[in-house]
């Protein structure tokens, strides 16, 4: 069951640093941007797209369906489409209850998306439906330092960036793609074990 009140709040947060959200995140790279979304092909969802960073680097095998439940976000998204010539539908949607029937998607993507989802377990879940069985999640998402004492930092730390922005920075995101029944393919670790680059299969068959 969805956390209505937690949703409504996280949401409300990314309304109101839409206008400055592209000034302030630096977290991911370009590069890391670029290498992630040349793997996306078929019919590609990207979940929580935000002001659409990544819309510039999908390549022409991909028809690209973005949403987000922050209409404020989703309207930067939108600006940014349209100086692009690829193939985009931008929609506002919760990503804990995706509008998709089953095996809608060969690729999903998120980028920096879990660290925010009110519930992210129901997230994955979610994103483990709509993937075709033969299907690939990709994602770059930040999470809890597998370091104890830095992963302690970040939980004193977090309720500052939950306020602030909406995200938490001590997310055991690796765990929750676990229980959302998500089988890790590859994983590369790109700030030590904080921000890495993973592979899912939806693990249907
Ligand atoms: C940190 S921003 C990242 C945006 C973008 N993916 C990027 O890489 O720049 C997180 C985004 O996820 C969206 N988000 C968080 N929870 C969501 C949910 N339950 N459903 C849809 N979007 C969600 C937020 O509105 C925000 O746009």
């Amino acid at each position: 069951m969805v956390n209505e009140k937690q949703t409504k709040t996280i949401k409300k947060r990314y309304n109101r640093i839409s206008g400055v959200f592209d000034l302030m995140d630096h977290m991911i790279r370009d590069e890391w941007r670029k290498t992630l979304l040349q793997e996306a092909y078929g019919e590609t969802l990207e979940v929580g797209v935000g002001t659409g960073a990544n819309l510039k680097y999908y390549n022409d095998h991909a028809r690209v369906t973005g949403i987000d439940f922050s209409p404020k976000m989703l309207h930067k998204a939108q600006e940014k489409a349209g100086h692009l010539t690829g193939h985009f539908e931008l929609m506002e949607m919760d990503a804990q209850n995706l509008k998709f029937n089953d095996n809608t998607f060969d690729t999903v993507v998120s980028t920096c998306v879990f660290c925010s989802v009110p519930d992210p377990i129901q997230g994955l879940k979610e994103i483990r439906r709509v993937t075709k069985p033969a299907g690939q999640i990709i994602m770059l998402e930040h999470m809890r330092s597998d370091v104890e004492w830095q992963g302690k930092i970040m939980d004193i730390l977090n309720p500052i960036g939950l306020k602030i922005i909406g995200a938490n920075i001590n997310r055991r995101t690796m765990d929750n793609i676990e229980k959302a029944g998500l089988k890790v393919i590859r994983q590369e670790q790109l700030i030590s074990s904080i921000m890495r680059r993973i592979t899912l299969s939806p693990n249907k068959k």
